[in-house]
């Protein structure tokens, strides 16, 4: 039987408001870069949150934040559940916002309705799932799970060159040793994630939720390019060894690289690309650009990331550029936990709620947690699937019922 649980929906867009009002740019955009001023007061502004909710807060050494209710039998293993607040440049209020303020909401609504978990019952905002700031998605989860060595962790640098290490440190995280970070395999029995679904399925096809199933597999490579600059008037064609338009063919390969995959569900996309000196009048001497490749299958990805940096040593030796390539990371996809999707399943049925199981094509902290311990995600219809875009919009009710199938699931799982 389902509790019965009271989900106070206008507290919750108050804070949803609140939050996206924590910002680099102005509303309706939410732009909250790792470590920004705005991403420190975001974290400011959760951390009381779940002080005011009388939970037990901690943060480790990369700024991952833990609010723990305490269960009856807290030598149990906790359960766990929650998602992130850092927001890529020119987003909306609900990516990440709604698994971490939801959450939160779940945890309420479980105390106000007298429910006492025997377990304890974990939430986690993660640091940096969105790749913004040092071109890699989910450091925390990354560095948690043991998918990320801590030396290469301090080692990873912006664009300007500043390290993780002194980035940390500057926001009050550097007194642990990143060593620290990483948990023990089956530290939780389990973790559920709570997001929006960033994909027009739940909505085309009315359903009221989504569980997920499967996590796309997601790569990411850097390439530096360094021509030859000069003057735009004086150096004649021939000459040229221009980075801007090596940058340009590999973009272009990229997305052939994609096109030409044979399979619907790889995907690639240049997303970052700057040049140097950016004057009108000057050859650009040099380009940075970010790269980025999912797919279902590890293979057909594999396949394609491979025709991209083939693409990359044929456009600079032909060009006459010379070029550096990192691959930053290439995950594998993650698989969720059977049982924990039927738990899910089970309580939306009891809500009434219709429901499917799905394919994850954005990554989440949840392809990391599904290291450590049993993991799947709740996902929420979103209007026209857009995400990563001011625009972006899930309606008090549909956040409602994401959030009362998390309360209940965690219920199920915390007894
Ligand atoms: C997460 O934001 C992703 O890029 O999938
Ligand atoms: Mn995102
Ligand atoms: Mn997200």
């Amino acid at each position: 039987m389902a509790l019965s649980l009271t989900i106070d929906s206008p507290r919750l867009e108050k804070q949803l408001g609140a939050l996206a009002a924590i910002s680099e740019a102005p509303p309706p955009v939410v732009t909250r870069v790792l470590f920004s001023d705005a991403d420190r007061r975001g974290r400011s502004f959760v951390k009381d949150l779940c002080r005011e909710a009388s939970l037990q807060v901690s943060e480790d050494a990369v700024g991952n934040l833990f609010a723990r209710w305490s269960g009856k039998e807290s030598q149990l293993t906790p359960i766990a559940t929650g998602s992130h607040i850092d927001a890529v440049p020119n987003a909306g209020r609900f990516d990440g916002v709604v698994g971490v303020l939801g959450a939160l909401e779940a945890v309420r609504s479980l105390k106000s309705a007298g429910f006492e978990p025997r377990r304890s019952i974990e939430i986690i905002m993660f640091t940096a799932e969105e790749p913004t700031r040092f071109g890699m998605g989910c450091l925390g989860s990354r560095l948690l799970s043991g998918a990320l060595s801590p030396e290469k962790a301090a080692a990873l640098r912006d664009p300007e060159g500043k390290t993780l290490d002194l980035w940390r440190t500057e926001a009050g995280y550097g007194k642990r040793p990143l060593t620290s970070v990483r948990l023990a395999r089956n530290c939780y029995a389990g973790f559920i994630e709570l997001h929006i679904e960033q994909g027009p399925l739940l909505e085309r096809e009315r359903v009221a939720i989504g569980v997920v199933r499967i996590i796309a597999a997601p790569s990411t490579l850097r390439v530096r390019l360094v021509g030859t600059g000069g003057h735009a008037g004086a150096v004649l064609m021939p000459d040229r060894h221009d980075a801007l338009l090596a940058g340009a063919e590999i973009a272009l390969a990229v997305e052939q690289a994609a096109l030409c995959s044979g399979s619907p569900d790889t995907v690639a996309t240049t997303g970052a690309f700057r040049i140097e000196p950016g004057a009108v009048n000057s050859v650009p001497s040099g380009a940075w650009l970010e790269i980025d490749l999912r797919d279902v299958q590890l293979s057909t990805r594999d396949a394609a990331l491979r025709q991209i940096e083939t693409a990359v040593r044929d456009i600079c030796q032909r060009r006459g550029v010379e070029f550096q390539l990192e691959r930053l990371n290439a995950d594998a996809p993650a698989t969720c936990d059977p049982e924990l999707i039927k738990t899910v399943l089970s309580v939306c049925d009891e809500l009434d709620l219709s429901a499917r199981e799905m394919i994850s094509r954005a990554y989440h902290d949840t392809l990391f947690m599904a290291r450590l311990c049993p993991t799947t995600m709740i996902f929420i219809p979103c209007r026209g699937g857009v995400s990563h875009r001011p625009d972006e919009y899930s309606s008090p009710d549909q956040i409602r019922d994401g959030v009362l199938v998390l309360a209940q699931s965690l219920a199920r799982l915390g007894v």
